[in-house]
């Protein structure tokens, strides 16, 4: 069984039978780069089109399992990768000189008031130095594997962690490293400037489009990703934004698609924790701490807190 990333998702490919005609793939650049790094032996006739033999149908080296399972899930449709959709329409943007990720929620700004000093350290301060403080502390093995932003905006800590991985890869060519992974409804109510095109820009800035996916797509629904696939999920702010049915169906599709040993970073206004808490135990989920977030991270009079956990084996 081999591991082949392709235009529409993962693919297992079986080693073709003697009796099987060649297989030919499609796979995007970005695709091709990762069938490098994850299927080992992988030949190309030309840029575009991939063409196992029979013998690279196998990984040489089996996959770790976070990337050997299906990354999707199959009964639901693949979302666009936004950078990918970006990067080759005709309207694509030009790249910045500096990565730029906007004012969280301008309506909490205003009703903050007199506290609006606290604010504004904590929105374009702060939570850049927290996020940094926290990543730092998550072993350097767990960025290797596919990671998830929910409601990642315009990627602050989607491309902090995309960095990261980057750094890896730089470090260690031989690594497998695969993409940080961020979806979001894009809310301008809650970020200003917040637009896929955004963070596309961001990354773009950064260097980092070839350590970024990007989807459309809501957290309190079905995620479209498999069970068991991400070795980091974190959610910067985010998830207060949605009902408090939404909130239980987010930390239970987050529980779902974190791989076993993998941890949850989730920071938020103090107050929406409850829902997180009681889900999480819900799921079984021992391993679980929520503490201040510190004097850095004050919306106006509003703390917040941070709930870190590590998934339980079954
Ligand atoms: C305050 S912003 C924080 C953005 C980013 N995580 C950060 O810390 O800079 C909240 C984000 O949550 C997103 N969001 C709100 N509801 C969402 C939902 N149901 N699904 C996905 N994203 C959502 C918004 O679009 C926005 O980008």
């Amino acid at each position: 069984m081999g591991c082949l990333p392709t235009g529409v998702g993962w693919a297992a490919l079986n080693k073709p039978s003697p009796s099987e005609p060649t297989k030919q793939i499609y796979l995007t650049a970005r695709d091709q780069q990762l069938c490098q790094q994850l299927c080992c032996d992988c030949t190309y006739n030309d840029k575009t089109w991939f063409q196992p033999t029979r013998e690279s149908a196998v990984a040489k080296t089996p996959p770790s399992p976070a990337m050997g399972d299906l990354l999707y899930r199959a009964d639901l449709e693949v979302p666009e990768d936004l950078v990918q959709v970006i990067a080759s329409s005709p309207d694509k943007p030009q790249t910045p000189d500096h990565p730029s990720f906007g004012l969280d929620s301008p309506t909490g700004l205003l009703l903050s008031s007199f506290a609006a000093p606290f604010y504004l350290y904590a929105t374009f301060r702060g939570k850049f130095e927290l996020w940094d403080e926290w990543l730092s502390k998550v072993p350097h093995s767990t960025y290797v594997q596919p990671t998830l932003d929910l409601g990642c905006g315009r990627g602050l800590v989607l491309l902090k962690v995309a960095e990261c991985k980057r750094k890896i890869a730089v470090n260690d060519v031989s690594a497998r490293v695969a993409p940080a992974y961020g979806i979001d409804i894009f809310s301008t109510s809650d970020q200003t400037g917040n637009s896929a095109a955004a963070t596309y820009r961001n990354a773009a800035a950064m260097g980092l489009l070839g350590h970024t996916v990007l989807h459309q797509a809501s957290f309190a629904e079905q995620l479209p990703f498999a069970d068991g696939t991400f070795s980091l999920i974190t959610a910067s702010l985010s998830l207060h934004n949605t009902s408090q049915e939404g909130r239980r169906v987010a930390i239970r599709e987050m529980a779902r698609v974190c791989a076993v040993g993998g941890r949850l970073i989730v920071v938020d206004l103090w107050g929406s924790f409850n829902a997180y808490t009681s889900a999480l135990r819900d799921a079984n989920w021992t391993d679980v701490s929520v503490r201040w977030a510190g004097l850095k991270m004050m919306y106006g009079i509003l703390p917040c807190q941070v709930l870190e956990a590590t998934k339980p084996e079954p």
